[in-house]
C-alpha cells in the first residue's frame, strides 16, 4: 500500500471572485464568495487520498468550529486523523482573491498551524517509519519540517519538500537531505538568491541545489507543466492545455497527485505527466479542495478538457 504521511497546514479558504482587484484605498463590490477547505498540507493530502492513496495527516486544527469542520473533512476523505491535534489558537484561515484571468492573491493567517511544534512528531515516529513518502510544505514552523526530515532520514523514508510559501530562512542543509524538492520559480529564486526569469536561469539555479545533494528538483511552471532536474538529467514534462478559471491550489493538487502516482510505483516522469493532468483539471473548476476530483471522475473530466 502506498502509505503517505503529510505533515503540514490546514486552513479555511475564504475565496472572493472579483471583476478586478481594488487599488489602494478603493472599495469594490465582488460578484461571488465561497468558503472551503484549504491549506497546503491538507490540500496535498486530500488530492492524494482522492486518487486512492492511504494518507496520514499530522496537523493542528484550531479549538473553534472551523477546527471541527476540518477534522470532519479529513475523515470524510478517508484520511487517518490520529495525528491531528487541537491547538489553543483559532484555526488557520486564508482570505483569497481571484480575478477573471484566474490569477489569485492569498493572505495566510496561520493560527493553530503555528502550534505544530517539532516534539509533536515524536508521538508519530511509527507513522513516519512505515511511510512510502513524507510530504512537507512551509505553513508550519520550519523547525518542525527539519525534525521531520531528520526522522525520515533515520528510517530511510524519502521526503518531498514543497517550499511554499517561499521562506528566505529555509536552511539549505536540510533541503540537501530531501529526495524531492518542488519549488515554483519564485520559491527557487528566494532560496538560491539567483534569477529564475527564464528556463536557462531556472536550470542554473536548480543545479546549485543539486550540487548540494538534493536528489530531484521539480519546478512547477504553471500552464507550461514542470521541469525535472537531477544531476544527470533535465526534462520538461509539458502541461495540459485547458481553460483555467481558478488556479488556487493548483500547485498543491500537482504535489498531492505526484506523491500518489510516484509512491504507487510510477517512474518520476510518468508521475509528473499524471500530476500535470490532475492539476490541469483542477484549474478548470472553482475552489481549492472542491476542485480536486476523485480517481474515477478523472477520465471523463480529462476528456472534457480536450
Ligand atoms: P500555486 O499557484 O497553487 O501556489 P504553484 O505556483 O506552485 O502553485 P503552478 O506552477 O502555478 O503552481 O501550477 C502547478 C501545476 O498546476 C503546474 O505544474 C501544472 O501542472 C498545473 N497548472 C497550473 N496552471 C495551469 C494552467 N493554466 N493550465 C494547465 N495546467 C496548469
Ligand atoms: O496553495 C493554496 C493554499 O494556500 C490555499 O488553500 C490557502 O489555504 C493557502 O494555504
Amino acid at each position: 500500500m502506498n502509505d503517505l504521511t503529510v505533515i503540514g497546514s490546514n486552513m479555511i479558504d475564504l475565496i472572493t471572485y472579483l471583476d478586478r482587484m481594488p487599488v489602494e484605498g478603493e472599495t469594490v463590490e465582488a460578484p461571488e464568495f465561497e468558503m472551503g477547505f484549504g491549506g497546503k498540507g491538507a490540500n496535498q493530502a486530500i488530492a492524494a487520498a482522492r486518487l486512492g492513496s492511504k494518507v496520514r495527516m499530522i496537523t493542528m486544527v484550531g479549538h473553534d468550529n472551523f477546527g471541527k469542520q476540518q477534522l470532519d473533512n479529513f475523515q470524510k476523505n478517508g484520511i487517518d486523523t490520529h495525528g491531528i491535534g487541537v491547538g489553543e489558537s483559532n484555526s488557520g484561515v486564508a482570505p483569497i482573491f481571484v480575478d477573471p484571468s484566474s490569477d489569485n492573491r492569498i493572505i495566510v493567517v496561520k493560527g493553530a498551524n503555528n502550534e505544530l511544534m517539532p516534539d509533536v512528531l515524536d508521538n508519530f515516529t511509527d507513522q513516519i517509519k512505515y511511510s512510502k513518502l513524507v510530504v512537507l510544505q512551509q505553513e508550519i514552523p520550519l523547525e518542525t519540517n527539519y525534525h521531520a526530515i531528520e526522522l525520515a532520514q533515520q528510517f530511510n523514508v524519502p521526503v518531498l519538500l514543497n517550499p511554499a510559501p517561499a521562506n528566505e530562512h529555509l536552511n539549505v542543509d536540510y533541503v540537501s537531505k530531501v529526495q524531492f524538492f518542488t519549488p515554483n520559480e519564485t520559491e527557487l529564486a528566494t532560496l538560491t538568491g539567483l534569477p529564475t526569469n527564464n528556463l536557462d536561469e531556472i536550470k542554473i539555479a536548480a543545479q546549485t541545489l543539486i550540487s548540494k545533494g538534493v536528489g530531484n528538483i521539480i519546478i512547477t511552471l504553471g500552464s507550461k507543466g514542470a521541469l525535472w532536474v537531477t544531476a544527470e538529467h533535465t526534462e520538461i514534462v509539458p502541461g495540459k492545455h485547458v481553460k483555467a478559471v481558478d488556479t488556487t491550489g493548483a500547485g498543491d493538487s500537482f504535489i498531492g497527485a505526484f506523491a500518489h502516482y510516484y509512491s504507487s510505483g510510477e517512474s518520476v516522469p510518468d508521475a509528473l505527466a499524471h500530476a500535470n493532468q490532475y492539476a490541469a483539471v483542477t484549474v478548470t473548476r472553482k475552489g481549492t479542495q472542491k476542485s480536486y476530483p476523485i480517481a474515477t471522475e478523472l477520465p471523463a473530466l480529462l476528456a472534457a478538457t480536450l
